[in-house]
């Protein structure tokens, strides 16, 4: 099998640290790693797999060589830099918003729509964090019952707007234990002690661009039929987004029938018990891969209708497994060629 030159921009940042772990852990033939980043980035070494790489400055020339990019740098970067690296016959798997909701690029989460690979033309996006981990688990549930509306509340940890995030809760946490003012710079409110119902900016609508983004992204992903309205909230949590699911089905369902089928679904930790206080957790599932799934129940207030908690490292298959995960699809398809 070929041995492949992987090239990760933002490589330095939250996701990208991520990726870079993911790759090292896996199983994937890699040849050589090409790290870029800007700024106080550039220069800096790394360790990976026992030898060391130096990161240097983001610019088309970096993909030179380069097999399957994965960008973590934002959606500007992305969107200046992505088409680059497709001319120097790179594919490129994208975490930012750039190509997300664009027709020729496929939006893709493995255990749901591995398929739609075989179309790309170059550039992969990943989807939204929040969306990867509720479609993890609205997928076999929606193949089997056919889910007709979907209502979400998430509950979404400050990693999830980049180091700058999880800089300004341990700051304000610091500053609250040592009584020191404490100054909100990332967030429009104190995260520290609080939760705001604020993520990504709002829209005319009245709903939040992440809001929107599970919105659409399930409409592309998943089925344009299903009904969803969603809250997204920031909560002081570092790693892990939870999410509450109110999940209206077409067919009915005998709830163990559900907790069978997600515990034997792909991806998906079933994580249950409520009378021992088992349940899904932000701290338990952070640096790990499945979405965990609990608290499932009947909702007794509408016909074939049930309320869950799921729980997912944003990080990891939030972002940087998630694009791992594609780039072992197009790797196994042999997808790894631009047309
Ligand atoms: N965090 C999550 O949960 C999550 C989940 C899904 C998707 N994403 C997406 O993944 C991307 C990265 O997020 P993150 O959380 O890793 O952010 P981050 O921690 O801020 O990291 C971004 C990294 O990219 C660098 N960078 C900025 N502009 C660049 C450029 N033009 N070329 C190369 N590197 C550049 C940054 O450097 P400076 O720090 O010097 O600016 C930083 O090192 C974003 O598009 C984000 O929307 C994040």
């Amino acid at each position: 099998m070929k041995n492949f030159v992987f090239a990760i921009v933002g490589a330095l940042g939250n996701v990208g640290e991520e990726v870079l772990k993911i790759l090292e852990e896996s199983d994937l033939p890699i040849k050589n790693i090409i790290l870029m980043d800007v700024g106080h980035n550039i220069g800096k070494k790394i360790f990976w797999r026992e030898k060391e790489y130096t990161v240097f400055e983001s610019k088309p020339d970096g993909f030179l060589g380069a097999d399957i990019a994965i960008m973590s740098a934002g959606s500007e970067a992305s969107k200046e830099l992505s088409p680059k690296a497709v001319n120097f016959g790179c594919v490129v798997i994208d975490n930012s918003t750039a190509f997300r909701m664009s027709s020729e690029h496929p939006l893709v989460i493995p255990e749901v729509n591995a398929y739609e690979l075989e179309n790309h033309c170059g550039i992969i996006a990943n989807p939204n964090c929040s969306t990867i981990q509720m479609l993890v688990v609205l997928n076999p549930i929606h193949r089997k019952y056919k889910i007709e509306r979907v209502v979400v509340s998430t509950y979404q940890a400050v990693s999830g707007s980049g180091i700058a995030g999880k800089n300004e809760l341990k700051k304000q946490i610091d500053a609250f234990s040592t009584g020191k003012k404490i100054i909100s710079s990332v967030y429009p409110h104190q995260i520290a002690l609080n939760v705001i119902p604020h993520i990504d900016f709002f829209l005319e609508n009245g709903y939040s661009k992440e809001e929107m983004k599970m919105i659409l992204e399930t409409a592309k992903i998943l089925d344009p039929n299903i009904k969803i309205t969603a809250t997204t909230v920031r909560v002081p949590v570092i790693t892990s987004h939870s999410e509450s699911l109110n999940i209206q089905t077409k067919e009915s369902f005998e709830i163990n029938d559900i907790k069978t089928l997600l515990a034997n679904s792909p991806g998906i930790k079933l994580e249950d018990n409520p009378e021992k206080n088992i349940y899904p957790l932000p701290l338990n599932s952070s640096g790990k891969d499945e979405v965990f799934v609990g608290r499932i129940r009947q909702d007794f207030s509408a016909n074939n209708a049930m309320n869950m908690w799921c729980v997912s490292d944003n990080l990891r298959k939030g972002a940087a497994l998630n694009a791992v995960q594609i780039a072992k699809e197009i790797i196994h398809r042999k997808l790894v060629r631009v047309p």
